[in-house]
């Protein structure tokens, strides 16, 4: 028998909602500012812990802004993407999905290009390094303009193979900016061919799922916790399949629900629809993904049966090829076969 901590830890895993810039750490923040002589919202990581509380996610979007501004230079995601690639080995996540805040690096001075020689880089080296698998999920922010959201798909073509750009997602304030306003940048997507994934259902509730699905085409629903608040929508997302990227503590961190015991995870299981568990922007909600798990096996006392179905969601709604997929379910379930924990 294992401890939880001890099985989750030792699981291999697939992470598909992550944000590159939502991983950088205090102490690689503190490295960054001190190479670009900047200055940052902290001097020492246990200041960045009193500083990362949030009354909801506007107030998180501007500090983690405030961070980020200290990444400058492509070889700034290089550094990053490797400090990922060591942090998804220690916690055996073997396939990640990363989102790419586009708008955000370039309104920083960093060029589209430069993004995206940097991210090539940096998944090469944290594959060759560690081993481990990254795909790119380039994002539309919400807040940007329309017509310019519009052209990234274009822009980002001579990227998309080398790079693994798997889906394009939208992200950022979702109060005030629905998904439609950015129709055209979808609609150019899907004519490429890419699947998209869109944040919704975290800071509003079902009518902005709802606007994701239909003006721009998601089949992928990043957060979208609180679908619990719409049956109707509970049983469309059941339907058609649809995965919730559910990301426990950053939902916790942003006051979406007042605690892990009022989260919605289990109510979207019992509707059969289809979940994984994420870990978001994790040094800036103190939780990294072993945690997420945790906190949630632990708080709902899921069996063997309800963390397999997670964990394998993971893998199969994954954007990753489906020789790749069916051999991570294989061996999930030979771990699932051997390994047992208590609570
Ligand atoms: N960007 C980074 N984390 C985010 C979140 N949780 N919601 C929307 N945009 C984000
Ligand atoms: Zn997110």
């Amino acid at each position: 028998m294992m401890t939880i901590e001890d099985f989750v830890a030792g699981m291999p895993k697939a992470e598909n909602h992550i944000h590159q810039d939502g991983a950088t750490s205090p102490q690689s923040a503190l490295v960054l500012a001190q190479k670009h002589q900047m200055s940052l919202p902290f001097r020492t990581p246990e200041e960045a812990d009193s500083l990362f509380r949030y009354q909801n996610l506007g107030e998180f979007i501007r500090i983690i802004d405030s961070v980020n501004a200290v990444i400058q230079t492509e070889d700034d995601i290089v550094y990053l993407l490797i400090e990922l690639g060591r942090d998804a080995a220690r916690q055996n996540i073997r396939y990640r999905e990363i989102m790419l805040a586009n708008d955000f690096h370039e309104r920083m001075g960093l060029s589209l290009d430069g993004q995206m020689r940097g991210f090539v880089r940096g998944k090469e080296a944290a594959k060759a390094l560690f081993g481990v698998e990254f795909a790119c999920i380039p994002e539309i922010d919400r807040t940007m303009d329309p017509k310019k959201s519009a052209e990234y798909p274009e822009r980002l073509a001579p990227w998309r193979e080398k790079a693994n750009i798997v889906a394009i997602g939208l992200e950022s304030a979702e109060a005030g900016f629905p998904a439609h306003l950015h129709r055209q940048a979808f609609q150019n997507a899907r004519a490429m061919g890419y699947p998209i994934t869109s944040h919704a259902g975290e800071a509003c509730g079902a009518e902005s799922i709802w606007d994701s699905l239909e003006s721009i085409g998601s089949t992928r629903i990043d957060h979208g916790v609180r679908a619990v608040e719409d049956p109707a929508l509970m049983e469309y997302l059941a339907k058609h399949r649809i995965l919730l990227t559910v990301c426990p503590h950053s939902n916790l961190s942003l006051q979406v629900f007042p605690d892990m015991e009022h989260h919605s995870i289990v109510q979207l299981m019992q509707a059969g629809i289809p979940v994984s568990i994420n870990s978001d922007d994790p040094p800036f909600f103190r939780a990294d993904l072993n945690k997420n798990y945790v906190d949630v096996v632990r708080t709902f006392r899921l069996d063997k049966k309800q963390l397999l179905a997670i964990a394998e969601n993971a893998f199969v709604y994954s954007y990753a090829p489906q020789n790749v997929i069916a051999s991570a379910v294989r061996e999930l379930h030979v771990y699932f076969e051997t390994h047992d924990y208590t609570l």
